[in-house]
């Protein structure tokens, strides 16, 4: 089976969260169950960079009134093709935002023209590949099965997946006309969502299937609470939603073999990662202790409940526990980690700003990784800290909920526990949660043995590689029914 899927941002060549590692990481593990998969991606300038054999197999006079070319390369196990049009993509900055951080004016119509190429070769404007089904992600690409739903060619299979409902590229009814769509497609049953243009609406609207990142969210964009106004829509198609659960490349993210790290280690060598929670501590400043060493590795927002950890902190440097903060994001809470670091000077640290290489030393080394979003469609470094014996500490939703089990008495019992998580998600349950966790540490066979627990767990991409697989294959029977 042949696939193009669409995204706005592929690990390991471009990168803001976890959409990159899923993209990457899929067509990988997709390739074992005979599915295999072309990755259309925009041509930033570090892509074009990164990639050497690249070879020209489309030229699009007009995409959207810019000249374009297909490339098509392949980097690290991936095949890609890349749109390369330099009016739209050939900018600094990061692949969303200019130099000053700031959404390019025109995001509308550069993730128009990524989703109107990809419709083009879903539709064979390719010479010698066609794909049989075609997968997108979040609204950048979400635009895809909309221009082959409006096109003349005969439809194939589509997929959507919702990776963050939060973001839906909302525009104004102005930029309509750009989008190069027939005139009818600006209504409820296209594009036209609140008056303006809808990606995400659109895309959910004309997609044959829709899936999310994992089952809890996919419950939970049905209600008012988390579905930030899609809720309706989704219960109209609810019988073509599934969610299923991301997995993590198990070759970037094993400790036994990661580069990044200062000392490999497995589940019989656990002692050695010693050295890695002292190169942390070294990296950010912070006493050696005897109390558990916590890390945040996060976007700094709302989202992912960095307000209330900024509240309990005072607390949590009292119960001995020191915090290592990687992340950026708003500024009042990057303000309030840093005023904290500087009144527990030794206990509490901020990195801010991004680093990869940084991430993986502190799966490594911390004792546990504190994530308490009020909304999480998956989470992905919760699955990082459970191959690497880093405790995730997590709110119980989304993601977080079906993929840590919490370390109740009957979960310890059973030695099933492999973390600890809170609900209702607010500020005095995670407060909770952390002195649990502490109390926990404190009895080390007890953290031990969660480690372990954790680091058995399968947070591979196999068993959901293939969950996403039958799915490809009930929508061409579909096709062919
Ligand atoms: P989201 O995509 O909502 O930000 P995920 O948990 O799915 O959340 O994915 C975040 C990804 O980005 C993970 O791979 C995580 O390790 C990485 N990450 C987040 N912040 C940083 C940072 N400051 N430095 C390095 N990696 C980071
Ligand atoms: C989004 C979500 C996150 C998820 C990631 C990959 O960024 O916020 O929970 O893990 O996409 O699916």
């Amino acid at each position: 089976m042949q696939v193009l899927s669409v995204a706005s941002e592929v690990y390991p060549l471009v990168k803001t969260g976890g959409l990159a590692d899923v993209a990457g990481a899929l067509p990988l593990a997709l390739a074992h169950h005979g599915v295999s998969v072309k990755t259309l991606m925009p041509g930033y300038p570090a892509v074009l960079h990164a990639v050497q054999d690249r070879r020209r197999v489309m030229v699009i006079d007009n995409l959207l009134g810019e000249p374009a070319e297909i490339l098509e390369a392949h980097y690290k196990g991936l095949d890609l093709l890349i749109l390369d049009c330099p009016a739209l993509f050939d900018r600094e900055g990061g692949p969303y935002v200019d130099e000053a951080a700031k959404d390019h004016p025109d995001n509308w119509r550069r993730f128009a023209a990524l989703s109107k190429a990809g419709a083009l070769i879903a539709q064979g404007g390719m010479e010698g590949w066609r794909p049989d089904l075609v997968h997108v992600h979040d609204w950048q690409a979400a635009l895809v099965p909309v221009y082959m739903r409006y096109a003349t060619e005969p439809e194939i299979p589509t997929l959507i997946t919702i990776h963050n409902i939060a973001f839906q590229g909302q525009f104004g009814a102005e930029i309509f006309r750009g989008l190069h769509l027939p005139p009818h497609a600006f209504s409820i049953d296209g594009v036209e969502y609140f008056g303006g243009v809808g990606y995400l609406k659109a895309g959910l609207q004309a997609s044959w299937a829709i899936s999310t990142v994992s089952p809890s969210y996919a419950e939970e964009i049905l209600t008012p609470e988390f579905g930030m106004g899609l809720e309706g829509l989704l219960a109209y198609r609810a019988a073509d939603l599934t969610g299923i659960v991301n997995g993590i490349d198990a070759n970037v993210w094993n400790p036994e073999s990661d580069p990044h790290i200062k000392a490999h280690y497995g589940m019989g060598s656990m002692k050695l990662r010693a050295a890695n929670k002292q190169a942390v501590a070294e990296r950010f400043g912070l006493y050696q202790g005897s109390g558990p060493l916590f890390c945040v590795i996060s976007r700094l927002t709302w989202q992912k409940g960095m307000d209330m950890l900024a509240e309990v902190i005072d607390e949590l440097v009292q119960t001995g526990a020191r915090l290592a903060v990687l992340g950026s994001g708003d500024r009042a809470l990057e303000n309030a980690f840093h005023a904290a670091a500087q009144q527990h000077s030794g206990r509490v640290s901020l990195v801010t700003g991004y680093d990869e290489p940084l991430s993986h030393l502190m799966q490594a080394g911390c004792d546990g990784i504190v994530i308490p979003s009020r909304f999480e469609p998956c989470g992905l470094t919760q699955l990082y800290g459970l191959r690497y014996g880093c405790i995730p500490i997590v709110a119980r939703t989304g993601g977080l909920n079906d993929t840590v089990i919490d370390a109740s008495p009957a979960a310890l019992s059973a030695k099933a526990a492999t973390g600890v998580s809170f609900s209702p998600i607010i500020a005095a349950n995670l407060r909770r949660a952390l002195r649990r966790a502490v109390k926990l540490y404190q009895d080390p066979k007890v953290w031990t043995g969660m480690q372990k627990q954790g680091m058995k767990s399968d947070v591979s991409w196999d068993m959901s590689a293939g969950l996403y697989a039958s799915r490809y294959s009930d929508l061409l029977m579909r096709k062919g029914a």
